[in-house]
């Protein structure tokens, strides 16, 4: 069996099958999720909450990163492999971007990810015209949880809209493939849906959007905490891991998740 390439989820994409991709950063869950037809596997930045137990994703490191692509590239087969550079890793410059992204690369990714819209454009062309996919991570971006003050619904005024389509369409100019769209009003994120040619990916997103994501851990039911609006708990009614995954993988393909009591 082959992987799945960022090529694939476009045609998807245009066939309009939804997409379904969560978070992982370990084999054994790789294996399960793979089992599970999961599209594509994110190791997410999330790690440094759900794994490290710190709480923001900002002290997650390229190494760390690099760790666990390596494990979930080992224990999967199909799912597309997306990392996402941490913190720190590419905001200073596109070459910085370049030189992290291709350690991410090199340990098995298909496609990295950055947060960033308008601001991140010139480092999305930079990347995706040098071999390396780019996804992009607009709305709420968690690395920038101290500019907003808190874990913030974005996009909610007029001006803060504006911004957020700007953001999408900066990227999707620039060259990025793929677009995960977090916690916007669903309005809005539908309308982003409807004006990008790429996938969208929602996490507090909207119905709309091309596919969906959720942290593992969330949709299981054992995060720490207080859950997000976004998440539902997939366990629930299930006796193993792998039925909520595949209910989750299910729910996605047949657009009965996210339901409106999972969007803004
Ligand atoms: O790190 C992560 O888990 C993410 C997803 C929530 C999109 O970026
Ligand atoms: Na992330």
């Amino acid at each position: 069996r082959r992987r799945l390439t960022h090529v694939d989820l476009a045609r998807m994409h245009s066939a309009g099958e939804k997409i379904a991709m969560l978070t992982c950063y370990d084999a054994s869950f790789a294996g399960l999720c793979d089992a599970a037809g999961v599209d594509a596997l994110l190791i997410g930045d999330s790690l440094g909450m759900v794994v490290q137990g710190h709480d923001s994703t900002l002290p997650v490191t390229v190494a760390d990163i690099v760790y666990h692509v390596g494990a979930v590239v080992r224990g999967s087969q199909r799912p597309l492999i997306i990392a996402d550079l941490p913190f720190a890793s590419f905001q200073e410059s596109p070459q910085q971007a370049f030189r992290n992204a291709a350690a991410l690369m090199v340990a098995g990714a298909q496609m990295v990810k950055i947060e960033g819209g308008v601001n991140m454009a010139e480092t999305t062309q930079f990347l995706s015209t040098r071999g390396i996919p780019v996804c992009a991570h607009i709305g709420l971006t968690p690395q920038s949880v101290h500019q907003f003050g808190g874990y913030r619904i974005q996009g909610r005024d007029a001006d803060g809209a504006a911004r957020f389509m700007a953001d999408a369409l900066a990227q999707q100019e620039a060259g990025a493939a793929l677009i995960v769209i977090e916690a916007v009003p669903a309005a809005l994120a539908s309308e982003a849906a409807r004006r990008l040619s790429i996938p969208s990916i929602g996490i507090g997103g909207s119905v709309d959007c091309s596919g969906q994501v959720l942290v593992l851990q969330d949709m299981l039911g054992i995060s720490a905490g207080r859950k997000a609006r976004f998440v539902r708990d997939f366990m629930a009614g299930q006796t193993s891991i792998a039925a909520a995954i595949a209910a989750y993988v299910a729910a996605v393909r047949d657009g009965s998740f996210p339901a409106p009591e999972h969007c803004y």
